[in-house]
């Protein structure tokens, strides 16, 4: 087995145990629609720690919501490698700067057989919401500091 491998395996297990162990997950709030839609992608910082953040994406004029590390070996998903290639597709896709291992921002799935988990968000009027275990900010909590 390659160190690599088996680096993803063990990121694979711990995401399913985390899985397990979450919290039920409910609407959280993560902002006005007006300025969330001002950038392509942002990560959102999680009071449980770095393994719930998200990255939040915008494009052609819909929220995407995915983790933002990485399934394989925990690269950072909340960055855009190919803005082009972001944008030009029927259905998003994020493209791990690591790998270069590219997710569908429906569905977590990667060409590879990786899955990363998404999640649903909603706008109701001005207000944007992630359906997630725990509370999401724009900026880091002071614990993450
Ligand atoms: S860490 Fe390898 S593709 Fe993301």
């Amino acid at each position: 087995m390659s160190q690599e491998s088996g680096a993803s395996k063990v990121i694979q297990r711990k995401n399913k145990l985390n899985q397990q162990q979450a919290k039920p997950k409910v609407w959280q709030y993560v902002g006005y629609k007006s300025i969330l839609e001002t950038a392509t992608c942002q990560r959102l910082y999680s009071i449980n720690g770095k393994r719930d953040d998200i990255s939040l994406f915008y494009v052609h004029g819909n929220f995407y919501a995915i983790n933002a590390t990485c399934p394989h070996a925990g690269g950072p998903l909340d960055v855009i490698v190919d803005l082009e290639d972001l944008v030009k597709r029927e259905e998003p896709h994020v493209i791990c700067p690591w790998h270069h291992f590219s997710f569908n921002l429906l569905t977590g799935k990667a060409e590879e057989g990786l899955q990363a988990e998404t999640y649903q968000v909603k706008v109701d009027g001005e207000k944007v919401y992630v359906f997630h275990s725990y509370k999401l900010s724009v900026k880091p909590f002071e614990t993450e500091i």
